[in-house]
């Protein structure tokens, strides 16, 4: 037997809705430690305001775990937001909601996701890496940080690889 190995814990079977008003306070309380410039408030209101697309994750005992944002462009979803419970990281959940914005990008027959990562952030990088999102680019002192500001790392994927033969008639 490994002695290293240690087997991950399950994931809550979480549920997805619409992320509310009433959700802030649970929403900012894992903002708050999930970040170290964390989005305010405000930024969550003026967010569902402007009707971005937003969800939250809701475990069993109506737990809060995880929450997006993301903006619905022409062509494009931007994803501004994507955060799960410390205590619940590294179970599957944010590969899980990432998959579930992918699918939201599809039905809405948007041709690009799109998000920014903090360049010191290895572990989302990662995980987008993974999940087929590809570093296109740079945003130099994007982010502000403790002392100097930090650089975004820019990340795209195609949503749909033959958007020209979509919705075509076929063709002998
Ligand atoms: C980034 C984040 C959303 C990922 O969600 P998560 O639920 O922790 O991620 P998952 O459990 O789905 O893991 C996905 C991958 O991340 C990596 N990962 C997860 N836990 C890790 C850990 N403790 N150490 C290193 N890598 C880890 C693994 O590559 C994992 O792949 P696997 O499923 O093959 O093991 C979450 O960690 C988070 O909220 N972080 C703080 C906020 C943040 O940085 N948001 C993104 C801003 S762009």
């Amino acid at each position: 037997m490994n002695a290293l190995w240690q087997p991950r814990p399950a994931a809550p079977q979480a549920q997805r809705r619409v992320m509310r008003l009433d959700d802030l306070g649970a929403v900012m309380a894992i903002e708050q430690v999930a970040y170290s410039h964390p989005w305010s408030r405000g930024n969550f209101i003026d967010s569902l305001a402007a009707g971005y697309l937003a969800e939250v994750l809701i475990a069993p005992g109506d737990e809060l775990v995880g929450y997006f944002v993301a903006m619905v462009g022409v062509d494009e979803l931007h994803l501004l937001n994507i955060s799960i419970a410390p205590r619940h990281q590294g179970r599957g959940l944010g590969r899980a909601l990432l998959a579930e914005v992918q699918a939201h990008g599809r039905a809405l027959r948007l041709e690009t996701l799109w998000l920014e990562v903090r360049a010191s952030n290895e572990r989302a990088r990662a995980l987008y890496r993974d999940l087929g999102l590809a570093e296109v680019g740079l945003r130099r002192g994007y982010y502000p940080g403790a002392d100097r500001r930090e650089d975004a790392v820019v990340m795209r994927k195609a949503l749909r690889t033959t958007p020209a033969l979509d919705g075509a008639p076929d063709v002998d």
